[in-house]
């Protein structure tokens, strides 16, 4: 080893010795390769030679229950007991018992209670088991627990310190529900705002993330010697926030170069702050540049051995994501020894974790899986397992154990969102409202806790809350009563009849609803225009505008879109990201108190100016957004935004021929709506519940992957379709060769006749659903020639999708779509099949 900068063990030593204190970090020259990093909690040789100690003493069984992590719905303590599993889960939406409202006492038991299975196992060394949980902001699956600003919040604040303090909140938090590991920090770099989990990711700026990474470790992890400290997670490795058209899971299809200098440069300060496990990402990455594919990063050896472990010095242990093995080609969620062999040390298996086991081994037994690197994962999570002081004490044994007031951080989440909100206009000097002045409150997000927090708040997609699951939380309105007078404040949601002119200002709190990974993605066909998917925010600034009151906006969203008639009916507009719990922190800076606050924050994603502007980054070529990265009044300054352009193309931004109908990304755009005689139902968004109809009832299911179907079973008659409130607008290109596709599972044929509606034409499809059932998934292609010959009007299809049963039928759907050139595909139905 040389001593020179040029080695990149010092030149991060040194990049990393100066973002202190709250200083922001330069972009420092770009890195050439993976850096080697060196994490303060180094290798002990007397720990070293426990863990080496009692590895050797491990039966294989033990060593593979060791590297299994079921979800606690699936897995009992017993079940820890009998099959020495290493590790629990809890997804998002799932608590102890199933009980929703369960306080830290109750998490606190249930931990207690797999620790102690852990330790009773035959094994001639007994080893606790680590339950790890998603406390992304804040504690989020717990109720009564306070929750922060989503990353993206917290990335306008730019300020490394904050996060640090959020990380040892949260930290203790979760030690107080007897929980000692966090899947976080993300660190992704997100470069596509389509990509539902925009709002997970601290900017799109790659500094910012390098900036927060091990701060954020620093406070969460400590040394892993104080009881408020947890195991950290590094996530997700690698490139999750760059894959193409911003697609869950998708595929990035960066160089080496920009996946080591923008996607990979959170890991290096986590890692450098030693952060003890790395979960690694659905997404694959493809270089396109010099043709090297390196597939689905959980199948990857040269990511996760070669440079994450090898080059990077990584000695912690790898998790994999939910059924993230299952997606590995050749692989099932119960066995994949690919994975294994590529480096993932812990295997998040929520569901068939019985049947992984048995795989596992069997793949051990024939040498598909080398021994050594079994040995090898054991001794890593055992490692960290020490490391974090697991052996010495049980959960309830921790300062914190059981305390509902440490999960409790209110004054620093307030804060936090104090310095998330982005004032990005600012045209007249409206802020912050005296006290005295008569505020009309208007707008869904104002009283809403829900769309407040975002997804993973209690529930995995945020959806199915109400104010009451968030006890300890303040939503913006109550925020705004108590700084501005209770009777100084009126309240409407939808602004319909309400005499504007009787107020001083209108504040019209807004934005978009919860959603996580799948839901919240915008498909290729959709847009980034806000009011196409929420008309209703731009019904309530109608009404409310142009009455000769000033208008205030708080937009509540998960990223930035393109809102322009949103910014025309208002005078101040404020992105106030998804601030959490703590709605007191919004009205802070609206109502001039007793203490005076300013916007602070700067924008850590750049906002478009048009309909289509994605992808958008800071230091792209030809870098034009309508407000830039960095962008953040105060509100002593006037900015002059005035009328922009509110125009947005009809049909989409065209980026490909396909129509989605019903999938998680494009839920909105056709809703699901079941029918049976009169009686009509529009199916929710709830995931978990269940639709029912006299003769058919809906529930959530799989076909591809988690929870992506509506498995529909008919007893009688009764139709399920996808109807949308306007014709879909089909170019007629796309119509010329195009079918009905999508995915199905039929589990029951059909006892009876099934037929398929659009636009007036009818096809019977008793047959082909016949022929599919017990085929497991099948791909169906309808022509949209055989539903025109039967007379359909492509012109009038406002349900592209309907099935009906007069009998008994079961079958699964996902994946809905029109797609352009699909008539002509391998496999599609011919119109003769469907007399
Ligand atoms: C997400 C992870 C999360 C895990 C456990 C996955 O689907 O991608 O971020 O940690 O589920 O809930
Ligand atoms: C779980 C989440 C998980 C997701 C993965 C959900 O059912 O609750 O925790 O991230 O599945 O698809």
């Amino acid at each position: 080893m040389t001593t020179t900068l040029r080695n990149p063990v010092l030149a991060l030593a040194v990049a990393l010795a100066f973002p202190a204190a709250g200083a922001f970090a330069q972009a420092a020259a770009p890195l050439a390769d993976w850096p080697r990093i060196a994490s303060p909690i180094a290798k002990d040789a007397a720990l070293e030679k426990r863990v080496a100690e009692i590895v050797s003493k491990m039966t294989l069984a033990q060593k593979v229950g060791q590297m299994t992590q079921p979800e606690i719905k699936t897995a009992t303590p017993e079940d820890v007991k009998r099959y020495y599993l290493g590790s629990v889960l809890n997804g998002g939406g799932s608590w102890p018992n199933g009980n929703k409202h369960a306080k830290a006492a109750e998490w606190l038991a249930l931990a207690q209670r797999y620790h102690e299975a852990s330790l009773s196992t035959d094994m001639a060394i007994k080893v606790p088991v680590i339950w790890g949980t998603d406390a992304v902001h804040g504690h989020n699956n717990v109720f009564g627990a306070t929750l922060f600003p989503h990353n993206i919040g917290l990335g306008a604040a730019r300020n490394p310190k904050l996060l640090e303090e959020i990380g040892a909140a949260t930290a203790k938090a979760t030690r107080a529900s007897g929980i000692a590991w966090v899947f976080g920090p993300t660190l992704a770099v997100v470069r596509d705002d389509r990509w539902g989990r925009t709002y997970e990711s601290y900017s799109e700026n790659p500094d910012v993330v390098k900036s927060y990474a091990g701060a954020y470790v620093r406070g969460m992890q400590g040394m892993l010697k104080d009881d408020a400290n947890t195991v950290a997670t590094a996530k997700h490795f690698i490139g999750d926030g760059g894959t193409e058209n911003g697609k869950d899971r998708g595929v990035n299809k960066s160089t080496k170069s920009q996946m080591i200098n923008i996607h990979g440069v959170g890991y290096y300060p986590a890692l450098a702050a030693g952060v003890q496990t790395v979960m690694s990402s659905f997404n694959s990455w493809n270089d396109v540049s010099t043709g090297t594919d390196y597939g689905k990063m959980h199948g990857s050896r040269a990511m996760l051995t070669d440079v994450l472990k090898t080059k990077m010095g990584f000695d912690g242990f790898v998790v994999t994501d939910w059924n993230g093995i299952g997606e590995v080609p050749g692989c099932r969620n119960d066995s994949c020894a690919q994975a294994i062999n590529a480096g993932n040390d812990m295997i998040m298996v929520p569901d068939d974790w019985k049947a992984f086991i048995a795989n596992t081994i069997k793949q051990v037994e024939s040498g598909e899986i080398p021994m050594s690197r079994i040995d090898d994962a054991v001794t890593r999570i055992i490692r960290v397992k020490l490391r974090a002081g697991l052996f010495d004490k049980s959960p309830a044994q921790n300062a914190y154990a059981g305390k509902d007031e440490a999960m409790q951080p209110r004054e620093l989440a307030r804060r936090a969102v104090r310095e998330s909100l982005v004032l990005i206009k600012n045209d007249k000097p409206v802020l912050p409202i005296a006290r005295g002045k008569k505020i009309l409150v208007v707008g869904k997000t104002a009283d809403d806790l829900s769309n407040q927090t975002g997804g993973w708040s209690i529930t995995w997609q945020g959806t199915a809350n109400v104010n009451a699951d968030f006890p300890n939380g303040d939503t913006i309105l109550a925020g705004i009563r108590e700084a501005a007078g209770s009777n100084n404040v009126s309240f409407s949601l939808d602004a319909k009849g309400v005499d504007v002119s009787k107020f001083d200002v209108v504040v019209a709190v807004i934005g978009e609803r919860p959603y996580a990974e799948g839901d919240g993605d915008i498909g290729p066909n959709g847009t980034l225009r806000h009011s196409g998917r929420h008309p209703e925010d731009l019904a309530v600034l109608q009404a409310v505008a142009g009455k000769g009151k000033p208008v205030v906006t708080v937009f509540v969203s998960g990223r930035p879109l393109y809102v322009n008639d949103l910014l025309n009916l208002s005078d101040v507009f404020v992105a106030a990201w998804l601030p959490g719990t703590e709605g007191k922190g919004v009205s802070d800076l609206l109502v001039a108190g007793p203490k005076r606050y300013e916007f602070t924050g700067k924008l850590p994603f750049s906002w478009p100016k048009s309909a289509c502007q994605t992808e958008l980054n800071v230091g792209d070529k030809n870098y034009a957004p309508l407000f830039a990265y960095g962008h953040g009044l105060k509100t002593t300054t006037l900015s002059k935004v005035g009328k922009l352009d509110a125009t947005y193309p009809a049909g989409g931004c065209g980026i490909s021929n396909t129509f989605p109908v019903f999938s998680q990304a494009d839920r909105a755009s056709f809703p699901l709506t079941i029918r049976s005689g009169e009686q009509q139902l529009v199916l929710g968004a709830d995931l978990n519940s269940t639709f029912s109809l006299p003769g058919v009832t809906v529930q959530t299911s799989q076909v591809n992957t988690q929870q992506d179907a509506k498995l529909v079973t008919w007893s009688g008659p009764a139709t399920i379709e996808a109807r949308g409130a306007r014709a879909m607008v089909l170019p007629a290109a796309a119509g010329k060769d195009a079918a009905l596709r999508f995915d199905t599972i039929v589990s029951n044929a059909p006892a009876g006749k099934v037929t398929m509606a659009m636009g007036g034409g009818t096809l019977d499809a008793t047959g082909l659903f016949k022929n599919l059932a017990g085929k497991g998934k099948q791909v169906v292609r309808i022509p949209l020639s055989c539903f025109q010959a039967k007379g359909t009007d492509l012109a009038k299809v406002e349900a592209p999708f309907s099935v009906t049963s007069n009998a008994a039928f079961a079958a699964a759907f996902a994946n809905i779509e029109i797609a352009g050139g699909a008539a002509s595909e391998a496999g599609a139905v011919k119109c003769e099949e469907l007399k």
